[in-house]
């Protein structure tokens, strides 16, 4: 008797002690939980654009890589040793990832996904995507994948995509406030650089911004602006989500200098008229572009490289 009364003591005792790991375990579950079904919902709505396992372009997919360390969030005990994102970080990057879900990304075939603004998904759904994406569990979409396609039709290729072109459509609108632009910081983002090597870039991130502004507004390369970008950045924020951030194609046909052989006026019209049946939107008229604008557009395309 006495020897039982110790032993539920002790396993009390033990209990008290152990409070805090079973916290972290509760957590656990539940990202656990929450990466399981948004693998789920990924495999069925995702994966036909950034690829089965979240490569995108890399496995021949038409949307950018969703698995990417840019958007990991570190926890303490992370495998790498890297530091741990801190709660700001990570919260701005959950925001972004949320916000692009939900709203897609206008100006380019990413859809809106919540049901707030017609889409198929709820906010619980699309934090569950947002968790698979920040845990980077992409094992578990592979598994989830090859469980599914074994009583399914296969996902759609790129080129069962790109050559009815139907399931296609460009968001116009959209309530988010990212494009390509704005979401250039957030593709970039490295969290596996020593703090050290981070604290360099930024120093030369700056010193680079600076000589641009100093070139902008002043020196013989003079860059137009339009509506207050340059236009390498007018091209990041309107036209990269097709033409690929560095003039590579995409959805769209490839943009660098060798490419573009035919005379200025050829691509001029093209961005003005745009190209009836394809992606390719009509910019001109003072609709979204001026002609001198349009103009400033082709010369930088023809004579300067990505
Ligand atoms: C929604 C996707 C999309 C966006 C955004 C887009 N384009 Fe295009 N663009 C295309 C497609 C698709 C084609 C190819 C059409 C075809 O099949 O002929 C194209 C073709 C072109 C061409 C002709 C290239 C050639 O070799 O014939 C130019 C130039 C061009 N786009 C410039 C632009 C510029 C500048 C912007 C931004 C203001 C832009 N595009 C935005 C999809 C897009
Ligand atoms: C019809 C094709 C398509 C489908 C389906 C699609 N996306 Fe996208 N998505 C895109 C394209 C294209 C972009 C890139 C837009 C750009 O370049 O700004 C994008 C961008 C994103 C981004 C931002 C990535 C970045 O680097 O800026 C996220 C996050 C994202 N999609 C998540 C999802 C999720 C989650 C689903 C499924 C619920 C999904 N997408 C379904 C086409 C698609």
């Amino acid at each position: 008797m006495i020897g039982v009364m110790f032993l539920v003591a002790l396993i009390f005792a033990l209990n008290v002690l152990n409070e805090p790991n079973r916290l972290e375990d509760a957590a656990d579950v539940q990202t656990e939980i929450f990466v399981e079904r948004g693998a789920e919902i990924y495999v069925q709505n995702c994966r036909s654009c950034h690829g089965l396992e979240g490569f995108g372009p890399d496995e021949g997919a038409i949307a950018p890589a969703l698995n990417s360390p840019a958007f990991l969030i570190l926890g303490e005990n992370h495998v790498s040793g890297a530091e741990p994102t801190s709660a700001g970080v990570a919260n701005g990057i959950r925001d972004f990832l949320g916000n692009t879900i939900a709203c897609g990304r206008s100006n380019s075939v990413m859809p809106v996904w919540s049901d707030q603004y017609g889409g198929p998904l709820s906010a619980q759904q699309i934090d569950y995507l947002v968790t698979l994406i920040t845990e980077g569990r992409w094992d578990l979409v592979d598994e989830i994948g090859h469980e599914i396609d074994s009583h399914q039709d296969p996902p759609a290729t790129r080129e069962d995509i790109l050559s009815d072109g139907q399931g296609l459509s460009l968001t116009t609108e959209n309530c988010g406030q990212y494009n390509a632009l704005t979401a250039k910081p957030f593709r970039e983002r490295d969290p596996f650089a020593s703090a050290s090597a981070s604290a360099a870039t930024s120093k030369n991130e700056s010193e680079g911004e600076k000589k641009t502004v100093e070139t902008a507004t002043g020196g013989d390369t003079q860059e137009a602006l339009i509506q207050g970008l340059s236009v390498s950045d007018y091209y990041g924020s309107l036209c990269a989500a097709c033409h690929g951030a560095n003039r590579e194609g995409g959805l769209g046909l490839p943009l660098t200098r060798e490419y573009l052989t035919e005379p200025d006026n050829f691509y001029i019209d093209t961005i003005k008229d745009g190209r009836s049946g394809t992606l390719m939107a009509a910019y001109g008229g003072g609709a979204v572009l001026t002609d001198e604008e349009v103009q400033a557009i082709v010369t930088w395309l023809k004579n300067t490289d990505p």
